[in-house]
């Protein structure tokens, strides 16, 4: 538990499924005030019955995060409703397997959008609120599919140029909000039992040749992300700023 992160008011992207809920659901837990953030309002809904059936706080907003109107009204409503906003965790994300030589411009710029524009708007959004109060944190999800410190990977062009964006985008904005005392930390997932993941999950081919590649030899849970998540936005990570978090079961380190 972090005794800090109470009364704490976090917006999530992303948040009616994966590790978006893990993360809704872990920081209701703590006590914070969560706006559960996606495309679906009524999926965002359930995951907020779920935290006020377990006497959370919490308030389900339709946003796609691509629409910088969107991503502003989100902020808007969450300080209408809470007062403030403390906490952005820019989750959302697509990810579609295609061979570069495949790739339509329509389906780069999708994912583009989605996975950097969108970081790019909401954390604008949610940042001009927080440095009214000089104080807040960000945290990026990325991936190890990113380039950099990462790797690349087959078939994967348009996602991994999103997530190598992320990480650049990551350092910038933490070098830029230092001074409102605002962090901005990235998170890199190996491969995590969610939605997006279900396909290296039921063929057990891609499975086999994906838990080859991790010492661990698991997949991780989004509840390992949603824990870490939770410490890059706590007073436990005071001093941690422009960083990136490798949580991967020990797959970089091959
Ligand atoms: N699962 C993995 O193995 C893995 C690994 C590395 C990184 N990631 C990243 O973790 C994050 C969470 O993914 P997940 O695994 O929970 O997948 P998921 O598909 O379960 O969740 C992603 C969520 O993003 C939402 N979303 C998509 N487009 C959106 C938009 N335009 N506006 C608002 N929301 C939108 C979806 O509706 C969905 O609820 C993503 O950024 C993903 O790229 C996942």
């Amino acid at each position: 538990m972090y005794e800090d992160l109470k009364g704490k008011v976090v917006i999530i992207t992303g948040a009616r499924r994966g590790m978006g809920k893990a993360d809704a659901l872990a920081f209701a837990k703590n006590g914070a005030k969560v706006v559960v953030a996606d495309i679906s309002q009524e999926e965002c809904q359930l995951v907020v019955d779920e935290i006020e059936k377990n006497g959370g706080e919490g308030l389900a907003l339709k946003c796609d995060v691509t629409n910088e109107k969107e991503a502003e009204e989100m902020v808007k409503k969450t300080v209408e409703k809470f007062g403030k906003v403390d906490i952005l965790v820019n989750n959302a994300g697509i990810c579609q397997f295609k061979p570069f030589l495949e790739l339509t411009e329509e389906e780069w710029k999708k994912t583009l959008d989605v996975n950097l524009k969108g970081y790019f708007l909401c954390a604008k959004a949610a940042a001009k609120e927080m440095l009214k109060h000089k104080s807040g944190a960000i945290v990026n999800i990325a991936s190890v599919v990113m380039g950099q410190i990462g790797m690349g990977m087959a078939g994967l062009a348009h996602y991994s140029a999103s997530k190598g964006g992320i990480a650049a985008l990551t350092k910038t904005l933490a070098l830029e909000l230092a001074p409102y005392n605002i962090r901005v930390n990235a998170i890199a997932p190996g491969a995590i039992d969610t939605p997006m993941a279900a396909s290296t999950k039921t063929d057990p081919k891609i499975l086999e040749q994906t838990l080859a590649m991790i010492p661990l030899h698991r997949m991780g849970k989004a509840e390992e992300i949603a824990s870490t998540v939770l410490f890059l936005t706590s007073d436990a990570s005071s001093y941690i700023t422009g960083s990136i978090v490798v949580v991967d079961g020990g797959w970089l380190a091959m």
